[in-house]
């Protein structure tokens, strides 16, 4: 099948320090990838060049066949607000706005009704536990609650390919399971590709495919 997303020789630099280096790799829609690694091998570093937030130093990263490095800034931000979903390792939610709110974000910037739009993202949240913290502005909300209105807001509008960058660590089983039934869900019924930075075994073993990050470079594992 035709990848959706590919990298070819990646490489990314912080001044002299190369945190991604040759990394070569292919996501199929509908495919779900964990990407597991110690602290600090570069798994945020490359989830970023993959999701066009930062330039590879080195190398290409193609979406849909098109170098994102091809792509003007306003070309690749409706790439990635509309085509792209994105859980950040630390939640980035907007703290003024309620949970409905920061989980219909994408909805409302592609255009749609705030009716509707909440309504959506409500279906989502439910599922995910947070029903009754809807209103509640995400500042005061615990990590786990954060971590899961992120994922509302990623999946929210059905993008291609949603990044995760460990939307499960300050999750109890209950909700990890959650999340994962929810990126498998879109998975299967939309063809949404994901690809999920994770350090729990559990998780990576329902994904499909699974790679090891060390030392900025991506390996392909045969098994958990
Ligand atoms: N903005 C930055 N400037 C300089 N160095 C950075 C920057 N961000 C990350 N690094 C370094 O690049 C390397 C990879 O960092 P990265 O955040 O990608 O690791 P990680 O695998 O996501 O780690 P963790 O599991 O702790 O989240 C680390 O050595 C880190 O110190
Ligand atoms: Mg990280």
């Amino acid at each position: 099948m035709k990848a959706i997303l590919r990298a070819t020789r990646v490489e990314l630099c912080y001044g002299s320090h190369r945190a991604v280096s040759g990394v070569d790799f292919a996501l199929s829609p509908g495919e779900v990838c964990a990407i597991m690694g110690s602290s600090g091998s570069g798994k945020s570093s490359l989830l970023h060049c993959l999701a066009g937030i930062v330039a590879p130093t080195r190398g290409e990263v193609s979406f849909d066949g098109v170098p994102l490095q091809r792509l003007g800034d306003d070309e690749l931000s409706t790439v990635r607000r509309e085509r792209f979903g994105f859980v950040f390792q630390y939640g980035e939610l907007l703290p003024e706005l309620t949970v409905v709110e920061n989980a219909a974000l994408p909805l409302r910037l592609a255009g749609r009704r705030k009716g509707q739009a909440h309504e959506e993202a409500g279906k989502i949240l439910d599922r995910l536990g947070l029903a009754e913290l809807r209103q509640r502005r995400t500042s005061q909300i615990s990590g786990g609650q954060s971590q899961r209105v992120a994922v509302a807001r990623a999946l929210v509008h059905r993008p291609d390919v949603v990044f995760a960058d460990e939307p499960t660590g300050a999750l109890d089983s209950a909700n990890a399971d959650a999340v994962l039934e929810e990126f498998l869900a879109l998975a299967r019924s939309q063809g949404t590709a994901v690809i999920m930075v994770t350090h729990d075994a559990s998780v990576a073993a329902r994904a499909d495919s699974r790679y090891t990050m060390a030392d900025g470079a991506l390996a392909r594992r045969a098994v958990v």
